[in-house]
């Protein structure tokens, strides 16, 4: 799983904080094959958790900016993800 620039939204910020979570993901999808230990998977974990929850309020904020018509649909998407 890597960025490709189909993937953009076109704001710089969001597109850095996507590359950035792509790649933890990338990270544990490329480790764990060859076998993760605890800690190492914790710290992915962790990191990935703290990442999304601040990406995900400045997207939710800047989307309540412009008035984003699915905001809802989409705070509820990102729920979902950080369950
Ligand atoms: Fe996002």
């Amino acid at each position: 799983m890597s960025w490709e620039s189909k993937y953009s939204v076109g704001i710089s910020k969001f597109d850095d904080d996507h590359q950035i979570i792509l790649n933890l993901i990338d990270t544990y999808l490329t480790q764990s094959d060859s076998g993760l230990d605890l800690n190492t998977v914790r710290f992915i974990i962790d990191q990935l958790g703290d990442y999304s929850q601040t990406h995900f309020k400045a997207e939710e904020t800047y989307m309540a900016e412009i008035k984003y018509p699915r905001l809802d649909d989409h705070r509820r998407l990102h729920h979902e993800m950080l369950d």
